[in-house]
């Protein structure tokens, strides 16, 4: 790999990320789930305990996988000193709460074999837990799929997440803003890989035409991650602030503070295409076909209402990251309990819909648009 960072360099970069993503600073504002409002349903004909918020992806497919919970874990850290015990934490309430796991970049594993041990000892104290594999769009590029395989298989993972990230590779220090041949690269990987690719972003969303181009990739879901939440042009913006030499640097971060789609205005886009158009898939080959592509949602997910209105909108599955790295960084029962407040929430929606599961909120929710005036 063309890195030319240290070992200790990756270490540090990784622990200097966690710490800055705790500054409220780095919140995006807007994800737009403000402009989504539910009718309240003062008779809704059934019992709390009706409610099942239980969730299938990857449905009428080999790969398909049920959950207790449409919220998943989205892809965090990995990869130094302090992961392991992180990732333990996020992997033991996964566990307990039915949500599933996607891991943090698995570069490390590219250029160091030993770091695949914090994910194969991970795996072995939580057999159960579905887990879904990372790898950056510009590592991809110039990584053989077999190699990616192993990242795959040193998890033992339902599906590989490929993150986009170019504002942060291009406001990084460190960064590799490389990414001419990335469409060939997912393409390849879906053909090659063996289970099913998932694209997302990291916090700057994902317009409905470069939808389109993944799922006539072969992609079975894109991950919208939106604008609203955590924003990589902040990060990257903070931690170039504290080095004169990034001066250039820091002041693009602040002019790109709020660079990126909402995630509601992604998600909105992203399903669209998926309605409007039937992809050709012959980039997949017929026995890694997902039917039916997804849409799943992410960025600047507070609360399970937030998570409700993506659901309701159309989205299959919801990712939550930086609510649960606080929680994570305190104890695990502090995890645990966001992680249940997030469920209990989209249940008491589900309620006051008067609705018994995700698919009947799919179909019989009732939510308004409120347009907004202006604004981000
Ligand atoms: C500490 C931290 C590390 C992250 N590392 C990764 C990563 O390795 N791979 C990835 O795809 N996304 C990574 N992300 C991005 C998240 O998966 C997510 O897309 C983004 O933070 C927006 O979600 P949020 O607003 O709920 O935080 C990271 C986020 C945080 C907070």
């Amino acid at each position: 790999m063309k890195d030319v960072e240290s070992i200790e360099q990756f270490e540090s970069r990784k622990v200097e990320h966690i710490r800055v993503a705790m500054d409220p600073a780095v919140q995006s504002l807007g994800a737009g789930f403000d402009s989504v409002s539910f009718v309240h349903e003062a008779l809704p004909e059934i019992d709390f305990e009706d409610v099942s918020i239980s969730n299938q992806i990857f449905t009428d497919s080999k790969f398909a996988k049920d959950f207790r919970s449409p919220f998943f874990v989205s892809s965090m850290t990995a990869g130094h000193d302090d992961s392991g015990r992180l990732n333990e934490r996020l992997a033991a309430c996964a566990d307990s709460e039915g949500w599933a796991m996607g891991v943090g970049s698995q570069r490390r594993e590219l250029f160091d074999s030993g770091a695949a041990l914090e994910w194969k000892r991970i795996r072995t104290k939580f057999p159960n837990v579905t887990f879904f594999g990372n790898i950056g769009l510009s590592q991809l590029i110039h990584t053989e799929v077999s190699v990616v395989r192993r990242l795959v298989d040193n998890l033992e993972a339902t599906a590989l997440i490929v993150h986009l990230n170019p504002l942060q590779e291009v406001l990084q220090v460190e960064g590799t803003p490389r990414f001419r041949g990335g469409l060939l690269a997912i393409e390849t990987l879906v053909r090659e890989l063996g289970c099913p690719v998932v694209v997302k972003e990291t916090g700057c969303g994902i317009s409905g035409p470069t939808a389109h181009r993944l799922f006539s990739a072969g992609v079975s879901a894109v991950d919208v991650a939106g604008r609203g939440g955590t924003h990589w042009g902040r990060i990257e913006g903070v931690r170039a602030t504290s080095n004169p030499k990034d001066a250039v640097r820091a002041k693009a971060a602040e002019s790109l503070g709020d660079w990126g789609l909402s995630t509601v205005d992604s998600l909105r886009q992203v399903l669209q295409v998926l309605e409007s158009s039937r992809p050709n898939a012959t980039a997949q080959p017929s026995a890694n076909a997902i039917s039916r592509p997804e849409v799943w949602a992410s960025g600047g997910v507070r609360t399970g209402l937030d998570g409700a209105k993506a659901l309701a909108l159309g989205a299959s599955q919801i990712g939550v990251a930086q609510p649960l790295m606080a929680a994570a960084l305190k104890s695990e029962e502090d995890l645990r309990q966001v992680m249940q407040r997030f469920d209990f929430e989209l249940k008491a929606v589900l309620f006051c819909q008067g609705v018994r599961s995700l698919s009947e909120l799919r179909s019989r929710g009732q939510w308004t648009f409120l347009e907004r005036g202006g604004g981000l």
